[in-house]
């Protein structure tokens, strides 16, 4: 009923492909638009109206499979995209994040025009031009958006953009379809040299060649700078491109006389393969901080929180390049930690990190893993403190290798009614979830892997450091009470 309503409309108003009818204003390509306005340089080549084209082009295919009811991204974020009730959750509706709130937002403003485009945090959270800006003068505002997918291209950008400097109609052609066919996407600056930080430490990795159709994995240990606990609350990584990923890690007490020369470094493989025993073994003792598997990295600890990082290890620097070029390339990376006093703290945080090493996957084989970890369990992995009586988790991510095809956490409370809380399908860029407020866990309650793997090989696969071999981890950040 409602949809015959808008094409009478449309109709009456005038909806013309004749190009004679502008000819005379813009010249002989020219037509009317659905609103029946000349416009000289845009053919707009059906009467599709912009809020629809948004939601069936852009929400339905790259969005909804998060942002619709029922799943736990919809209920982190109180957004459902779906076409029923998208339109009625954006327009000068409240914020979910809190922050954004404080500093005028409203999920998508009808003031139109510039105001209206800067008063929309939808625009903020999508707008991937915008990145640098978004991630040091925004600590608080998640991330971009699709989380853990490619950023929306150019031209689905400039339609949102343009629907939003219009007012955000529900009902009318407000700009120009064709600008979809611009299917460029924003990539992150190639590398930029960062500026050490006021308070904390920077560390510089390479420069060093990766050799022409090579892969070149390399660690680096650097000494504790501070004899005391040190607390950061935020990093920053800066890597030449090329990198397959960059992980800060410190070690367990366990290492003793593995522990590595510092400042020296050390190759895992000699570029064809053949692994160097003595620089794996320290491997065996990592315990993870933070890495990135994206060319730069700019993670803000929530306000008033930071990680607690004892004195007793450096960082032990890992860096994976892969060079599939006819050239040498060089690697490099900038990483700053900034740190905090532990006065200016609310809450500490420490290392959620739950590692299945012991399933094995038939060669030839679509096989699902589960493996689930109790509240004592999640601890006693983690070496998180022995007294809590609630885990708060505010940053979870999963980690496995290229056999991949799906990695879902659920938490776990004993009764049927399990909850999905994280799914990655994208083993090379998992979604990195800030849980805020923070997911707490309590002694009934613990969290399953349910990881789902293609062996396409002929032979079984275990855990293993390789990349031939697979992997079942979650990483996260935690704080007890
Ligand atoms: C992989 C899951 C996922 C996908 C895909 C995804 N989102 Fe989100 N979205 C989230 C999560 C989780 C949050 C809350 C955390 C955050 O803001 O970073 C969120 C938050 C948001 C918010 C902030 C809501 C508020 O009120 O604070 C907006 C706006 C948003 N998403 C828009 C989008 C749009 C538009 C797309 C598609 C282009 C998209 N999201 C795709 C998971 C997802």
């Amino acid at each position: 009923m409602k949809k015959k309503l808008i094409i009478l409309v449309l109709f009456i108003l005038g909806c013309s492909t004749d190009p004679e009818d502008c000819a005379g204003v813009f010249g002989g390509t020219a037509i009317k638009d659905c609103n029946g306005v000349c416009d000289g340089e845009a053919v707009y080549d059906e009467c599709k109206e912009t809020w629809e084209l948004i939601q069936n082009d852009i929400f339905t295919p790259q969005c909804v499979s998060c942002h619709k009811s029922g799943t736990y991204f919809a209920q982190l974020s109180g957004l459902v995209l779906t076409a029923d009730s998208a339109y009625l959750q954006l327009i000068d509706v409240p914020n979910t994040n809190i922050y954004a709130n404080n500093e005028g937002y409203v999920r998508v403003s009808s003031s139109g025009g510039i105001f209206g485009l800067n008063s929309s945090f939808l625009w903020e959270k999508i707008n991937a031009l915008n990145e640098d800006h978004f991630h040091s003068d925004h600590p608080y505002y998640g991330e971009i958006m699709p989380l853990g997918a490619y950023y929306l291209t150019n031209g689905q950008l400039a339609i949102i953009e343009k629907w939003i400097k219009e007012g955000a109609p529900e009902h009318s052609v407000v700009a120009n379809p064709n600008l979809l066919s611009d299917t460029t996407i924003y990539s992150s600056p190639e590398f930029v040299v960062l500026e050490p930080p006021e308070s904390g430490y920077q560390y510089h990795l390479g420069p060093f060649n990766i050799l022409p159709q090579r892969e070149r994995e390399i660690l680096y240990y650097v000494l504790p700078q501070s004899t005391e606990d040190i607390f950061i609350e935020r990093v920053q990584i800066s890597m030449r491109p090329g990198s397959h990923h960059f992980i800060i890690y410190t070690f367990t007490d366990e290492i003793s006389i593995y522990l590595p020369e510092p400042e020296i470094i050390r190759d895992l493989h000699d570029g064809f393969g053949n692994y160097k025993m003595n620089n794996l073994l320290p491997m065996l003792f990592h315990k993870f901080i933070t890495g990135t598997q994206w060319p730069a990295l700019d993670y803000h600890f929530p306000e008033g929180i930071a990680l607690r990082v004892p004195p007793n290890f450096g960082f032990d620097l890992n860096a994976h390049y892969i060079n599939y070029t006819d050239e040498p390339i060089i690697g490099e990376v900038f990483m700053n930690i900034h740190t905090t006093q532990e006065s200016n703290l609310d809450h500490v945080a420490e290392i959620l990190f739950l590692n299945n090493v012991t399933f094995s996957l038939p060669p030839g084989e679509v096989t699902t893993v589960e493996q689930t970890y109790l509240f004592d369990e999640i601890i006693e992995y983690s070496n998180l403190s022995t007294n809590a009586e609630k885990l708060h988790i505010f940053q979870l991510f999963s980690h496995s290798h290229k056999h991949l095809i799906q990695f879902d956490i659920v938490l776990f409370d004993n009764s049927d009614n399990n909850e999905l809380i994280y799914t990655a399908r994208d083993w090379e860029h998992p979604p990195i979830l800030e849980i805020n407020p923070p997911l707490t866990l309590l002694p009934n309650q613990g969290l399953k892997m349910v990881v789902t793997y293609d062996n396409w090989t002929d032979d079984s696969l275990k855990f293993g450091l390789l990349s031939e071999d697979e992997m079942m981890i979650i990483f996260g950040y935690v704080y007890t009470e």
